[in-house]
């Protein structure tokens, strides 16, 4: 299970990231486009919410039976001390953690917001700061802890 949770969680992430990208650029075009909000952006919105969600509840899971955090929580002293198990016990964790709040915000207070212009601005501004923290916290191949593409 461990495995295949791995797997689901790193190929979702380029869902989140590609869904986050197209919802920030159509949030800014709508806000200075002065465009009017449709459907189809509120569910663009929503579905961005949810992918982000679902890999909030993998990311639990993982957390529980992960042997790196496990080794981790186990001696948290030790792992501070240790660049990889302090990204794996604190900061993926963290950083995720709060990005997925503010696109939370942000879905529910532009839902909320009775001009359109208004619900654009609180969609870009709340996923794009979302989208600069869950980036900054994937293991990418430049990152510090690095996991490969996949
Ligand atoms: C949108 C948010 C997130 C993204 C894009 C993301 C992405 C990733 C990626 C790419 C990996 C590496 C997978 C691999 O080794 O191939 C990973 C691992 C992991 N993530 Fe996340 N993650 C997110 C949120 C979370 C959250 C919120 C938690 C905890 C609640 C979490 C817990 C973990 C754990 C425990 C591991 C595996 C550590 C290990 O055993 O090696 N993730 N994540």
């Amino acid at each position: 299970m461990y495995i295949g949770l791995i797997h689901l969680h790193s190929a979702l992430r380029y869902v989140v990231v590609l869904l986050l990208i197209v919802a920030v650029l159509k949030a800014f075009a709508g806000w200075f486009g002065n465009k009017s909000y449709t459907e189809g952006d509120r569910k663009l919105a929503l579905f961005t919410m949810i992918s982000v969600h679902l890999q909030l509840v993998i990311g639990l899971i993982l957390y529980f039976i992960s042997p790196v955090v496990q080794s981790a929580l186990a001696n948290m002293g030790a792992a501070m001390k240790d660049t990889e198990l302090r990204f794996w016990a604190v900061e993926h964790i963290a950083t995720n953690i709060i990005g997925i709040i503010l696109i939370t915000i942000g879905y529910s207070t532009a839902k909320r917001a009775s001009v359109d212009k208004a619900k654009f601005m609180r969609t870009a501004i709340f996923y794009l700061i979302g989208f600069v923290l869950i980036m900054s916290a994937i293991p990418w191949p430049w990152s510090r802890v690095d996991r490969g593409w996949f």
